[in-house]
């Protein structure tokens, strides 16, 4: 059985192994090549989290595409602000591109809603979004996610691109929360 590890002050746990994501990832890049063959889409990842899954869906979704970046921020530690801050803008123009937005994780929704609305006034061609991970029970915002790797408890994680205060983004498994600290 796979360790549990320690990260800042915080035990995390095993959760999904790097077999798991591997095959998930495979698994939607196969699925959105089939819906974008010929459509060139762009790929926009959300900075930083989404950089991992991103680098792999790409490749399994092996149709030709273009990608780009935008920085968000509403986490601070393992809570949600409550506040979504755009850090970095876009480089390219999305307009009558077929946009698929990248992301690790939607948990209350948020960050994703605010994406959407901005995305949607610069006139793409059509918007889809991709993301590895989904907290059903945390959604605040109604979203309509077209593609979700893994759909799991309202817990921290990390791993595969997701940190907790900066660190764990390299590891190629993803890890849950053990002790929830006494403020919580
Ligand atoms: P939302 O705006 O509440 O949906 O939060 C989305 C963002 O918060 C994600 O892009 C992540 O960066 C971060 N986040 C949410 N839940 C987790 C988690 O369990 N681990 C690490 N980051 C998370
Ligand atoms: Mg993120």
């Amino acid at each position: 059985m796979a360790a549990q590890i320690r990260i800042h002050e915080l035990t995390f746990v095993p959760f999904l192994n790097a077999d798991q994501i591997q095959r998930r990832v495979a698994e939607m890049g196969r699925e959105i090549a089939a819906h974008y063959q010929d459509k060139q889409p762009v790929f926009l990842g959300v900075l930083n989290g989404s950089v991992i899954f991103l680098a792999d869906l790409i490749r399994a979704c092996a149709i030709p595409s273009e990608m780009a970046f935008i920085r968000l921020r509403s986490y601070a530690g393992t809570q949600s602000t409550g506040e979504v801050k755009k850090i970095l803008g876009l480089d390219i123009t999305l307009e009558n591109r077929h946009v698929i937005i990248v992301e690790d994780i939607v948990d209350s929704g948020r960050t994703m809603a605010h994406l959407l609305e901005e995305i949607a006034t610069m006139h793409p061609a059509s918007v889809a979004v991709a993301t590895l991970l989904l907290k059903p029970e945390m959604l605040e915002f109604p979203l309509d996610l077209q593609y979700v790797g893994f759909s799991i408890p309202p817990k921290f994680v990390v791993g595969y691109g997701l940190d907790y205060n900066g660190l764990g983004r390299e590891l190629p498994a993803i890890y849950q929360l053990k002790n929830p600290p006494l403020e919580e």
